[in-house]
């Protein structure tokens, strides 16, 4: 084992205790930033590629320049990775429009990005799959949720409602359709079909998602990316979230209501094993 609390700060490895950061950084005073989480099985980052084409979105959209290359975000994942024992776990990365000398709405003229990144260890391979209980809340977030964005205090809130409330998360719907989870994705079955919300700029693009698809598409079980109605979620016999940190899991219960007979569905139980096998081939490092 090595350190477990190793992390990456703007060029070099620290003890996270020690990792420090001004009170001027523009993540700090205005959530001026982006994040990824990227789960590591094994050690080997899952759907690097996918999630590096995110944060580059991410980037774009806040007209923020990636800091660094493809290869050097790798190298900078295994550094940590190892550096905090290998294994599973979770990576956590940050970039933000850094520590101007004055607080100004507008970007500042000149800063450095301010670059993070910590590892924490991962859930094991179906820690969720015993099933999660979900709020149905309004959706209060901006109309940019496709962007990764570290400015998450109404997912903070919604989430916290929830655990207040005695469930795990808060399913969102805005004008009559569900988004997603505060972080999470989410699916339902009825009639033995999969379905998710499709993508627009009210969602984030869950990586988990698309992988859970491929999945579908290769295992012929038939989905539909469309829109989804709150009596719809309600009556569904199967209700799963998705994401890095929770895989795939079933809701058994919708503000106490049970979804279909309230326990984890079957479709979820194949979808469950199809994504083990894929977990585990990526931990032996023949990620597919
Ligand atoms: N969140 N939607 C939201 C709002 C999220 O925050 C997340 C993940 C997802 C699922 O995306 P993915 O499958 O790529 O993890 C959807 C991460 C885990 C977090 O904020 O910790």
């Amino acid at each position: 084992m090595g350190n477990p609390a190793t992390c990456y700060l703007n060029g070099e490895l620290m003890a996270l205790a020690s990792a420090r950061i001004s009170p001027l950084d523009r993540g700090f005073l205005f959530g001026d930033g982006v994040y990824e989480v990227i789960p590591c099985y094994g050690g080997v980052p899952f759907r690097l590629d996918a999630h590096l084409r995110r944060l580059a979105n991410s980037l774009a959209a806040i007209d923020l320049a990636d800091p660094l290359s493809a290869r050097g975000w790798t190298e900078v994942f295994e550094q940590v990775c190892r550096a905090n024992g290998g294994g599973d776990q979770s990576l956590y990365l940050q970039v933000t429009r850094g520590c101007p000398e004055r607080r100004t709405h507008e970007f500042p003229g000149r800063s450095e990005p301010t670059v993070f990144v910590m590892s924490s260890p991962l859930p094991a391979a179906g820690a969720f799959a015993d099933g999660l209980h979900a709020t149905l809340r309004e959706d209060l977030r901006w109309a940019r949720c496709d962007i990764k964005a570290v400015a998450l205090l109404p997912n903070v809130l919604l989430r916290q409602e929830a655990i207040a409330a005695g469930a795990d998360e808060a399913i969102l719907h805005r004008d009559g359709q569900i988004t997603e989870g505060a972080a999470s994705t989410v699916f339902l079955v009825r009639d033995g079909e999969l379905a998710t919300p499709a993508l627009h700029p009210g969602l984030l693009p869950g990586i988990t998602r698309e992988v859970i698809l491929e999945l579908a598409e290769q295992h012929g079980l038939p989905f539909r990316c469309r829109p989804i109605g709150l009596d719809e979620l309600r009556s569904a016999d199967e209700v799963w979230l998705s994401s890095a940190t929770k895989e795939v899991a079933p809701v058994l219960r919708i503000d106490g209501d049970p979804v279909g007979n309230g326990s984890p569905g079957p479709v979820f139980a194949a979808m469950r094993g199809w994504f083990t096998r894929l977990r585990e081939a990526t931990a032996r490092g023949r990620q597919p």
